[in-house]
């Protein structure tokens, strides 16, 4: 069920959970100090309790009233509203929020209706993005539906601008800042501000415990497989036999899958560029290539084609500027990966 802003603003301070557009991704968000709207965003997406949620801000008046937050780290609230989510000591934040921690990511997103929203509510909102766990995040009002739409009230706000989601960050000293999620802002933007960047790279490990959960090795996955291919390979789609080569080189780097019978499945091709061939199975996240139109597009694209096909075929992205976060969501949505 669609709502208006007045509703979900009433609905949130009864301690109910609505659905909330953002420029990153679409949130399920609840007020943070009510710890029963938090318990139901849990056990809506069927989170596991270890996983901390981001709190969403509306002004900065709200980070010194929920967080100890230092003069150092105070420089880089220039970047709100924006896809960026700060870790800071926090302040009257409950446990449950922060899966226990002392810390809690703070972040404002750059969205008119969020704005809005949480600038009438005065109080951090926690939302995680509005997926069930392991789920494609939702970019548009349509995907958060469709996962949603039956339990929870939904604010429209159209599709996501960003559409990956926000950059995960701690600063570790006054000039160091440690990259805990990659996303819009990269780790080149940090360099020229003059910080030394630290990344953490995704953890082939599922259970051990993680500073922040959201570097599970897999984690952002359609429903069907998805194969991804190093650039190099991306010259074959000149070619009319390009299917065949590519299950032939998939093949020969995961020989279990000769049993598949690929060729007779529904494979569906996530490309980008300028490619001559078009057809029901080719999908262009973006004709001139533009990383930028590619995370916008990717998250909505991938959910229609697990409806369509047996298989996703699709190609890394160079990785700079976004694409370093692009290629960090294909790789855990990933179940095949030929270099
Ligand atoms: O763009 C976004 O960040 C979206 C929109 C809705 O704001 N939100 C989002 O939330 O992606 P979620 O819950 O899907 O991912 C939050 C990430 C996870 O990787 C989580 O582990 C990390 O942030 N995180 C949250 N609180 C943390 C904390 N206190 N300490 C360490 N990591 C934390
Ligand atoms: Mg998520």
């Amino acid at each position: 069920m669609f709502v208006s802003i007045e509703q979900a603003i009433e609905l949130l301070k009864k301690g109910e959970i609505v659905i909330l557009p953002t420029e990153t991704v679409y949130g399920l968000g609840g007020i943070a100090t009510k710890e029963m709207a938090i318990e139901k965003i849990y056990e809506i997406k069927k989170r596991p309790k270890n996983n901390p949620l981001i709190c969403h801000i509306g002004n900065l008046n709200t980070i010194y009233k929920f967080s100890f937050i230092n003069k150092e780290e105070e420089k880089l609230l220039e970047l709100f509203p924006g896809p960026l989510t700060l870790l800071l000591r926090k302040k009257n934040i409950p446990d449950i929020v922060t899966a226990g921690s002392e810390y809690c990511a703070f972040r404002m997103p750059n969205h008119p209706i969020f704005l809005e929203i949480s600038q009438k509510i005065e109080e951090p909102i926690a939302a995680p993005s509005a997926n069930p766990f392991g789920k494609i995040s939702p970019t548009t009002e349509k995907m958060a539906f469709e996962y949603f739409g039956n339990q929870i009230p939904i604010v429209d706000g159209g599709k996501c601008q960003v559409g990956i989601e926000s950059t995960v960050i701690r600063l570790l000293d006054h000039n160091t800042i440690e990259i805990l999620r990659p996303g819009f802002f990269t780790k080149e933007f940090f360099i020229k501000k003059g910080y030394k960047v630290i990344e953490k790279l995704p953890s082939k490990e599922k259970n051990q415990k993680l500073l922040s959960p959201g570097l599970l090795a897999k984690h952002y996955a359609p429903n069907i497989p998805l194969v991804l291919f190093n650039q190099n390979y991306f010259k074959l789609l000149e070619k009319n036999n390009y299917k065949e080569s590519l299950i032939q080189i998939l093949e020969s780097s995961y020989t279990n899958l000769k049993k598949e019978n690929l060729k007779n499945k529904k494979i569906g091709f996530l490309i980008y560029g300028k490619i001559e061939i078009s057809n029901e199975f080719i999908y262009n996240l973006s004709e001139n290539s533009d990383l930028e139109e590619i995370a916008k597009n990717l998250f909505s694209f991938l959910k229609e084609m697990e409806k369509k096909f047996d298989y996703i075929f699709t190609f890394k992205t160079p990785d700079k500027g976004i694409g370093i976060a692009i290629n960090d969501r294909l790789k855990r949505a990933a179940e095949f990966i030929v270099e």
